[in-house]
């Protein structure tokens, strides 16, 4: 592949050439070797031909492009979506006399030659080189069905069987399995009409995820189930909701019936889980940073590649003022790519930072805000803090930041930029994020097309995508009308590329 286009994101993973859909099948093994697969053409910029492209990496960070992990087994069947698992105690009898076994479990989609769609199965396919090559069970599918829908299997393992998930889209409908050895499934409960229901749900996962205080201290050991809406999301087409609660190994019971989005920006879908981390460890997400909306059309294609995936990101839960349960993710362990400071300001209050990146070679960046020493009458609403990042030829811009007053909006805006013309590229997008212990704050990555937004430690985050005709290479942070005491602390990194 060739990652030097100027939409290539350089810390974000995307696919050696053409097009890429769905994060699928990640896991950890027990060398500490990350893998990843995703929905892949091979043959086309656009969605079609559906195969597991594959990729590794030791920090999530550096990817190197592997050979493709899964094949269509016949014509006009397509591997869809799915998981993977390390089968260790090889309870799959698969692998006598070994550890490092791996099972691929996903979807075959089956067209007629008409190019109706269905059925829609369940099968798996063994690894014996730990993840790099695949045979297809002999006897697929493992799960039958005659429905067109249904899909996205995701399998974890809950103390002494497999557990999976696995989406009836159009019916609202996720099926719960249980197996002893990944080939005999039972089904063993349904979890349906939750939340927003849009037009489909696809690609559910379940995790288990560790509920933190906001001192910090782990309160409990909880579940949490993510589910992707496509199309009929609130801000259009695809994004991801989420229910906090408990799974018994058979049943998952949400906390209470509300619906929550993972992401108030418009490019974080299908995302999943790693598989083969310890209790110990906060579970990783990674998501498709794109949206079925536009993800066929983005200009990216005249670099002869379509999508990334977002950051991998750290999740844990917690209950915020007011609002009470969240997701909240911060991106895993960026010391890998950071780069040389561009900026550092302990306190600027009511100023201006500006930083030049044009001799970054990435052109990537790191940034934090961090605000400190509220006043208890209360902040002004003309209280902002705003950044910019600016091309200084054509003027093109992405924005955001907060204005303090009240209950502290948030502003992301993609709309400064003319890359890329589509009715559904929806350019403005907001949020409230309350002060947490007493301080806000923001951090981000800006990544060529790609800017990540995290608020408050992540308890609110945007995942855009942006395409400007030039790139933009010059940052502005700037704070207004905050009161004595109020205080701003500013950080700008370069990243460094990792391709
Ligand atoms: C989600 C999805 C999945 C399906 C895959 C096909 O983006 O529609 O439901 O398995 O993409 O590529």
């Amino acid at each position: 592949g060739d990652y030097a286009g100027q939409y290539r994101p350089q810390v974000h993973f995307s696919p050696p050439q053409h097009f890429m859909n769905d994060p699928n099948g990640m896991f950890r093994d027990a060398n500490g070797t990350w893998h990843l697969y995703y929905q892949y053409n091979p043959t086309a910029n656009v969605a079609g031909n559906q195969h597991w492209g594959h990729a590794t990496s030791q920090d999530l960070y550096h990817w190197i492009n592997q050979p493709i992990a899964l094949f269509p087994p016949e014509k006009n069947v397509f591997i869809f979506s799915g998981s993977a698992v390390v089968d260790r105690n090889n309870t799959s009898g698969f692998f006598p006399n070994q550890t490092n076994g791996v099972v691929a479990i996903y979807t075959l989609a089956k067209y007629g030659s008409d190019g109706s769609p269905g059925p829609q199965t369940q099968a798996i396919a063994y690894s014996h080189d730990g993840g790099f090559h695949f045979t297809p069970y002999e006897r697929n599918p493992v799960i039958a069905s005659n429905s067109a829908q249904f899909r996205d299997p995701k399998v974890v393992w809950y103390e002494d069987h497999w557990a999976m998930v696995v989406a009836h889209p159009q019916e609202f409908v996720l099926g719960i399995y249980t197996s002893p050895n990944l080939i005999d499934w039972t089904h063993v409960s349904n979890f349906s009409h939750h939340g927003l229901l849009g037009l489909q749900w696809e690609c559910p996962n379940l995790v288990r995820m560790p509920y933190y205080g906001q001192d910090g201290q782990k309160q409990a050991d909880m579940w949490l189930l993510a589910l992707s809406i496509n199309p009929g999301a609130p801000v259009g087409g695809s994004i991801t909701e989420y229910f906090p609660g408990t799974f018994n190994g058979t049943h998952f019971e949400a906390v209470d019936s509300v619906a929550r989005i993972a992401d108030f920006g418009k490019d974080n879908y299908a995302g999943q889980f790693f598989h083969g981390l310890s209790e110990e460890e906060d579970p990783v997400f990674i998501a498709w940073a794109s949206n079925w909306q536009y993800g066929q059309t983005v200009p990216t294609a005249r670099e002869n590649w379509r999508s990334a995936m977002s950051l991998p990101r750290r999740s844990h839960l917690t209950k915020a003022d007011r609002v009470g349960w969240k997701w909240v993710v911060r991106p895993y362990d960026l010391s890998p790519i950071i780069g040389q400071t561009l900026a550092f300001n302990e306190s600027q209050t009511n100023g201006t930072t500006m930083v030049d990146f044009s001799e970054v070679e990435s052109n990537a960046v790191y940034w934090e805000a961090n605000v400190t020493g509220i006043p208890e009458q209360g902040v002004p609403a003309t209280a902002t803090l705003n950044f910019t990042f600016l091309s200084p030829v054509t003027g093109e811009n992405i924005r955001g930041g907060y204005y303090f007053g009240g209950d502290v909006p948030f502003y992301l805006d993609r709309s400064g930029v003319r890359g890329f013309d589509n009715v559904f590229f929806t350019d403005k997008f907001s949020t409230n994020s309350l002060p947490h212990d007493g301080s806000w704050s923001m951090s981000g990555v800006l990544d060529r097309s790609i800017v990540e937004v995290f608020l408050n430690g992540g308890v609110d985050c945007a995942t855009n995508t942006f395409f400007s005709t030039q790139p933009l290479t010059r940052m502005t942070l700037s704070t207004s009308d905050l009161p004595k005491g109020m205080r701003v602390s500013v950080r700008v990194n370069a990243l460094k590329s990792a391709w």
